[in-house]
């Protein structure tokens, strides 16, 4: 057993040394199937491919669903309360499948909830039917974890991480057109808000080396895409003296010659010239930044430990939209966060009104347990912040949808993804700015970049016919 611990989390201290682990087969496990159900962010699902690798090569093979499995994962995210009853409601049906169909199923929960030692505590007196809880610090052990798994509930969370593991390509990746490529662990900004910090430790750089080599290999496979992920690329090399800068990497990732280079995500904080210069340089970076603004007020910035103002925001917005050709920028923000006053809130949309977002990922602040803002008094009441989240979503929505109609009629680049969700008989890809488009026509072109004419454009996604 090893439980979270939050003062464990917060350390930032040893030197990082790097690691190459590599999964092989085990009999015991031939044949048997596996279910995996992601929540969280990208950096998630990118953990899942590596789970799904990690146990194809131990032998298991997936399934589509938890009726059908013998072991089910879950892998959580903790960024906002709402996730947790969702969690608890699907494991709830899997205790359901382990009592009524298959007592030998094995449930597993991962992810950043696991390094939360409320969620550990919760599921330590309540939810025993669980088999395995495991720490995003402990994926490259599961073989060694599930080899000596006990009946009954094992817990087994890292608190800390300081190394870099390597799994070469242990990843069963869930497309043959788009990968993720991790450049980066952790973060170390610590903004107050965010439980990030604490679930996935410390900020650790990959060597540019091994990260040039997974991107030369993706391109030999046929890859027309990669992003690159960290959760402030930015700060990619800083804790290395050997190691390039983010710039540097994405020009040279580039030089490869990869059809599409993206990254996410990156902070307003340290987004220097020269990644703005290479992103301008090379046809090959998307035009596209993910671009977390937050908060507009001054006085909700400094409280939320975001170490930027609104001017030096605005000036690195229009920077960015001066030199990068038809950039698209798109942003998160957070409202009713604690103090924020109508005053706040309304500098936040004249933000919103001045940037005029492509798209905008848009929440209702959640106390954290452990973070700095968690001690703060939630003194905002539920009706304010929800009239908030409405009055900005409106405005945000507006503005999408009028970026989207500047590309009416207009013939763009779509990268052909696979079919269309909304209907089976339209294929559906995306723009270099991002944007989704249900494409009719052009039949055999999944993993191609096709010209496509946009004949209707809504808030999120475009309709258009290949050409
Ligand atoms: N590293 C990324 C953020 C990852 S979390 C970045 O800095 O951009 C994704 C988003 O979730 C954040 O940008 C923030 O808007 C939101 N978020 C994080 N913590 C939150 C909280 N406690 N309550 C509400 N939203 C939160
Ligand atoms: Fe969280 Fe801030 Fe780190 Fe993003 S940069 S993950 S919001 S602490
Ligand atoms: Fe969620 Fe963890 Fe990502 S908290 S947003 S899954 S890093």
């Amino acid at each position: 057993m090893r439980l979270p611990d939050y003062n464990e989390e917060r350390k930032r201290n040893r030197e990082t040394e790097f690691i190459t682990v590599n999964p092989t087969i085990n009999q015991e496990y031939l044949g048997k199937k596996y279910f995996i159900r992601t929540y969280g962010c990208q950096m998630n699902v990118h953990d899942s491919e590596e789970i799904a690798g990690i146990l194809e090569n131990l032998g298991f093979v997936e399934t589509d669903s938890e009726e059908t499995a013998d072991i089910v994962i879950l892998n959580t995210c903790a960024v906002r309360e709402n996730a947790h009853d969702k969690v608890f409601g699907f494991l709830g049906r899997c205790k359901h499948i382990k009592e009524t169909k298959n007592k030998d199923l094995l449930i597993c929960l991962c992810g950043c909830m696991a390094q939360e030692k409320s969620v550990v505590d919760e599921i330590m007196s309540r939810h025993k039917y669980i088999d395995l809880v495991f720490g995003t610090h402990n994926i490259h052990e599961l073989p060694n974890i599930l080899m000596s798994l006990q009946p009954g509930l094992n817990i087994e969370v890292k608190s800390n991480e300081d190394n870099v593991y390597e799994v070469g390509e242990s990843f069963k990746r869930d497309s043959k057109i788009s990968a993720w490529v991790n450049i980066m662990y952790g973060c170390d900004k610590f903004c107050t808000y965010c439980i990030v910090p604490y679930t996935r430790g410390k900020e650790r750089s990959r060597k540019s080396a091994d990260i040039l080599k997974e991107v030369r290999k993706l391109k030999e496979l046929g890859y027309k895409e990669v992003t690159l992920l960290g959760q402030n690329v930015n700060a990619y090399g800083r804790d290395r003296e050997d190691e390039i800068s983010f710039a540097s990497l994405l020009e040279e990732v580039a030089k490869i010659g990869i059809e599409r280079v993206r990254f996410v995500t990156s902070h307003p904080w340290n987004f220097t010239d020269e990644m703005i210069d290479v992103i301008a340089k090379y046809d090959n970076i998307m035009p596209y930044i993910h671009l977390p603004l937050q908060s507009g007020s001054d006085r909700i910035l400094r409280l939320m430990g975001r170490r930027y103002t609104q001017k030096e925001y605005l000036e690195l917005f229009n920077k960015i939209k001066t030199k990068v050709k038809n950039a698209a920028i798109t942003t998160d923000i957070i409202v009713g966060f604690p103090n924020e006053t109508d005053e706040d809130f309304e500098e936040t949309l004249k933000v919103v009104n001045e940037c005029k977002y492509d798209g905008a990922f848009t929440f209702i602040y959640s106390p954290r347990e452990g973070t700095p803002a968690a001690k703060m008094e939630d003194n905002i009441s539920k009706e304010v912040k929800e009239e908030r989240l409405q009055r900005l979503n409106k405005i945000v929505n507006e503005y999408s949808n009028m970026n989207n109609k500047k590309l009416l009629d207009k013939t763009v680049d779509v990268l052909i993804t696979g079919v269309s969700d909304k209907d089976p008989n339209k294929l559906c890809g995306y723009t270099d700015t991002f944007k989704l488009v249900n494409v009719t026509g052009g039949k055999r072109a999944i993993g191609e970049i096709i010209k496509v004419k946009i004949t209707d454009a809504k808030s999120f996604s475009l309709d258009g016919i290949a050409e």
